[in-house]
């Protein structure tokens, strides 16, 4: 039902973006004025749930509007009970709630006999989107009272719920879909953003070539287009660095074919030899029974940091990797070691729609800011990278925060960070 409505028109969703983008970007400017730093992660989120909801159906919850936090050194200053920042809050905690019930497989209800953990956050999240799904029903049902013929077609003014009225009437079925894409959408899209900002303040160089291709293509103010974007490999590069050294969604659980006699042996390839024990890149295709129902876990937060499929290198954030001699060495002769969006029948839908909403951010919030460093006073000590992480192998060393997951990638207590306004561009 789904999948018409992320056609290549509706993805492009730019003016959308671009209200969106430049409220979220002048917030912090003000607070940055003020002295503070801003917490990126907390601003992607909001400008993320905003598009999302009014994407999906046409009314947003406004997170923007509730104000920025104050750095933990501010405790006077509390980001207060707004009822988008109490939305915002109930839809995180029960993602939380939802993937701490994935520990226990099929026997979660055993430890909830009375009370789902999700109750309370969900009622909040049900509060807000109930009304909105009545009253798409209602309008339905006025109309077919008319009596004139109804258009189940797709129109462009659509969104995603006008449409999905038209093809059911079930209340729990639109909600449900509703919200399956909002988490889909979301949180995945806002880590992006977080991750990406914080991987270019690691990265000066980066930064620096992201930002002269964004001046050099787009100029200073004006909003990129479509064109824009799809001529800039570069960004598109930091975009794919970002999601190959965090990528957002770890663990892809697909389940073996159902039917035993649809699957032939060598339909599922892993890297694993059948005695057991990674293999190399030119074991790959060597075919390896997987029994009808089973659970085949696979990591992608490992693959993507393996350096017999990326080379020496794998662990450095060089976005180059998609662009020069490596992308023909590496990539283009095994396309599968990039899976952040996974692939096949399960491909992310929303996969143009994330680089259009992630690339818009990140041109507009560097036109307006020339530099982005870490603010590491800001950041609350609990979710600073421990002392002895230092000097460990692997990313661990060069963590500054703590990556944490829920059902997505996130930074415990975001990612506090100052910029620098472009002196030429300070309006
Ligand atoms: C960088 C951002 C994103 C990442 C990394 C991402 C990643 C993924 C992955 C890995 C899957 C497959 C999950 C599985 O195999 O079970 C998926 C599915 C999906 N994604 Fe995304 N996603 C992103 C953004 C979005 C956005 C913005 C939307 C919608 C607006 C979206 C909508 C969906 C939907 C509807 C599915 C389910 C597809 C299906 O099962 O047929 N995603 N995504």
């Amino acid at each position: 039902m789904t999948r018409p409505f992320f056609s290549k028109e509706r993805i492009s969703h730019f003016e959308l973006f671009g209200r969106k983008a430049d409220n979220a970007i002048g917030q912090p400017k003000a607070r940055l004025r003020e002295g503070y730093a801003v917490d990126i992660q907390d601003i992607a989120s909001r400008y993320t749930l905003d598009s999302a909801t009014e994407f999906l159906f046409g009314q947003n919850v406004n997170s923007l509007s509730a104000g920025l936090p104050y750095p933990y050194t501010v405790p006077e200053a509390s980001s207060g009970s707004h009822p988008a920042n109490e939305f915002a809050r109930a839809f995180g905690k029960a993602q939380h709630e939802a993937a701490y019930r994935f520990r226990f497989g099929l026997e979660w209800p055993l430890l909830e006999p009375f009370r789902h953990r999700t109750q309370d956050s969900m009622d909040i999240v049900r509060a807000f989107l109930d009304p909105i799904l009545t009253e798409a029903l209602d309008k339905k049902r006025e109309a077919a009272n008319t009596g004139l013929p109804q258009d189940k077609e797709l129109k462009d003014e659509d969104t995603l719920l006008d449409y999905l009225v038209r093809h059911t009437d079930d209340h729990t079925l639109l909600r449900d879909e509703i919200l399956n894409i909002m988490i889909a959408g979301r949180d995945t899209t806002a880590t992006t953003i977080t991750f990406a900002v914080y991987m270019l303040a690691k990265h000066p160089k980066a930064l620096a070539k992201l930002r002269a291709e964004i001046l050099s293509k787009v100029g200073s103010s004006r909003s990129p287009t479509f064109e824009d974007l799809r001529e800039m490999k570069y960004l598109r590069a930091v975009i794919n660095g970002k999601l190959t050294a965090h990528t957002v969604l770890f663990d892809f659980d697909p389940c073996a074919n159902r039917n035993a006699a649809t699957l032939s042996c060598g339909t599922i390839q892993l890297p694993y030899h059948s005695q057991g024990g990674l293999a190399s890149v030119k074991d790959w295709r060597e075919p390896y029974y997987v029994p009808p129902n089973t659970m085949v876990q696979y990591s992608v937060w490992m693959m993507h940091r393996r350096t017999d499929l990326w080379g020496p290198d794998a662990l450095e954030f060089d976005p180059d990797r998609f662009l020069d001699a490596r992308l023909a060495k590496y990539l283009t002769p095994n396309p599968f070691i990039f899976l952040p969006f996974n692939a096949g029948p399960r491909i992310c839908l929303g996969q143009q729609f994330a680089y259009h909403e992630s690339s818009f951010f990140l041109v507009r919030l560097l036109q307006a800011f020339a530099d982005i460093e870490l603010a590491p006073d800001s950041q609350p000590p609990e979710s600073r990278a421990p002392a002895e992480w230092a000097g460990a192998p692997g990313r661990k060393g060069r963590e500054a925060i703590q990556p944490k997951a829920h059902l997505t990638l996130y930074a415990q207590d975001g990612i506090w960070i100052k910029m620098q306004e472009d002196a030429s561009n300070s309006a």
